[in-house]
């Protein structure tokens, strides 16, 4: 979690703008988040290359449900793929695959492979890559809490041991670090009801390059300003 001249073991990213790039070249929106699967490819390599701890993906939200059928079909279908064809690529990184999200909302055939993909991966050792799936930020709080109440409620868990600590545990996120880089392309600054708990002190970088033309040396620019940061976590500069 340090700062200054070093490099970010978690990162984060929000992978925007894949419609607005096929509109920009006259193409139907799954034009561009299929070539969205080519830089999840080139970032997750190279973030595994790099060593990172983990590599967290926001690929698909609990508002894209408000898409057309079409398109949410197709990205089902896409991220099906991905799963079954990148399990290779996966194993030679030595990549943990993971998942964070309402996953039994996902349909069924997707959460089959993706099931396979994180109990093949489970005993790597190099960097963890989860996937955003089914995800919405509040939701991921209020079941914390849900689930609080319940320890509480069944005399597991006391009131008083309700801290920020305990609180983290319930998180879909609860074994993982919190994000030191959070990255969105696109342009939008916004944060989309991405990782809200974990998010608290985590660097954003936001560049206007659309998810499928975010490619390695763009990642570089984004590791390179962040180890020029100073992080301070409210404190002052040591
Ligand atoms: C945002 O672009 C992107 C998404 C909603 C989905 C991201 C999904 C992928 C890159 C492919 C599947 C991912 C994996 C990990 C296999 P947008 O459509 O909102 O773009 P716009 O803002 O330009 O309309």
């Amino acid at each position: 979690m340090s700062g200054n001249g070093h490099l970010p073991s978690h990162v984060a990213i929000i992978m925007d703008g894949n419609g607005r790039w096929a509109r920009q070249r006259g193409l139907v929106r799954i034009r561009g988040h299929k070539e969205g699967i080519e830089s999840v490819r080139e970032i997750t390599r190279e973030c595994a290359k790099r060593h990172l701890k983990q590599l967290t993906l926001y690929a698909f939200s609990q508002e894209n449900w408000k898409r057309p059928k079409r398109e949410v079909n197709l990205l089902m279908k896409l991220l099906k793929e991905f799963l079954v064809k990148e399990r290779k690529e996966i194993e030679e990184n030595n990549i943990r695959l993971t998942a964070i999200g309402r996953i039994s909302g996902l349909p069924e055939d997707v959460q089959r492979e993706l099931a396979i993909s994180i109990e093949e991966s489970k005993d790597n050792t190099g960097m963890v890559l989860c996937l955003a799936l089914n995800y919405g930020g509040r939701s991921e709080i209020v079941d914390a809490a849900k689930d609080i109440a319940k320890s509480v409620k069944d005399g597991k868990m006391d009131l008083n041991e309700i801290t920020e600590e305990t609180f983290k545990k319930f998180l879909y996120t609860g074994e993982m670090t919190d994000p030191d880089l959070l990255i969105r392309t696109g342009g939008e600054m916004r944060v989309s009801n991405f990782l809200l708990w974990e998010i608290s002190y985590t660097e954003l970088w936001v560049t206007p390059i659309c998810w499928p033309d975010f490619r390695k040396e763009h990642l570089e620019e984004a590791m390179k300003d962040y180890a020029r940061r100073e992080r301070r976590f409210g404190g002052l500069q040591e």
